[in-house]
């Protein structure tokens, strides 16, 4: 296993901010001693500029798939999702410190093997990543902000879409959730613009029930916005760019 990159630079090339701050109140020393002793251990190495880094090799015994869950916040559905499918192999990304050494913790707690970490932009990591070579992805409630002077920051965008369907295998699937409807709106526009990509969830009393395997995050469950959630699902097409 590889050392955790550091890609703390912003660098000239590195995308507008789409998550708020790395780290919140000081960290016990419990949880500080997780993320120099055990992070080393599960986090992805940033491969050299147009390296490629199939997913499958990054576990100790080859996956049956690869998942993604892009902003993991304090980690609940990604070790749920890794402890009900103990054959794929998951990956998280998420810059929060916080929410990372709470996820160590649970991985520790429940020993789980499947789950190797991105502790930074998930866009910096998509470029190495083959086509075709993840089998689901999660996005869920990535932005808490409704403000239209935040909306360049969101992490839907036509140039995001392009690299998930670029990277997702034909048939995989991409879920999604906001508590935010102009979110909500803004997202099936684009991914309704996207010729890669066909929605599995088409009316509001579809999106308004989460799937049973699909564990509740913390976001979910603060309701912090006041609006009820939409959790849509896409399948990758087995046509498209
Ligand atoms: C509102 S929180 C939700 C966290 C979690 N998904 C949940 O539902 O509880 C959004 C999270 O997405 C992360 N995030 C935002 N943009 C990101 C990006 N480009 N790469 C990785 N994580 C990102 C933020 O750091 C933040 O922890």
């Amino acid at each position: 296993m590889t050392a955790m990159s550091t890609n703390t630079d912003p660098g000239p090339d590195r995308p507008i901010s789409s998550y708020g701050r790395r780290r919140g109140r000081p960290l016990r020393a419990g949880r500080a001693a997780l993320l120099t002793q055990v992070l080393p251990l599960l986090a992805i190495k940033a491969p050299p500029s147009g390296t490629a880094l199939e997913p499958r090799s990054l576990f100790a015994v080859a996956p049956r798939a690869v998942w993604l869950e892009v902003g993991f916040g304090a980690g609940e559905h990604l070790a749920a999702q890794a402890e009900a499918y103990p054959d794929i192999g998951l990956i998280g990304a998420e810059p929060y410190i916080n929410g990372i050494a709470g996820l160590l913790a649970r991985i520790q707690e429940a020993g789980l093997a499947n789950i190797r970490l991105w502790s930074d932009d998930i866009r910096l990591l998509l470029p190495a990543l083959p086509a075709a070579s993840i089998s689901r992805v999660f996005v869920l409630f990535p932005d808490p902000w409704p403000k239209a002077r935040h909306h360049k920051r969101r992490l839907i965008t036509p140039a995001f879409l392009n690299e998930l369907a670029r990277i997702m295998a034909p048939g995989a699937e991409l879920r999604f959730a906001t508590d935010d409807p102009g979110y909500l709106e803004w997202t099936l526009e684009r991914l309704a613009g996207h010729s890669a990509f066909t929605a599995l969830t088409t009316c509001p009393d579809e999106w308004a029930v989460r799937p049973a395997d699909w564990p509740a995050t913390r976001y979910e469950a603060k309701g912090l916005a006041g609006h009820p959630p939409a959790f849509l699902r896409f399948r990758r097409r087995a046509e498209g760019p």
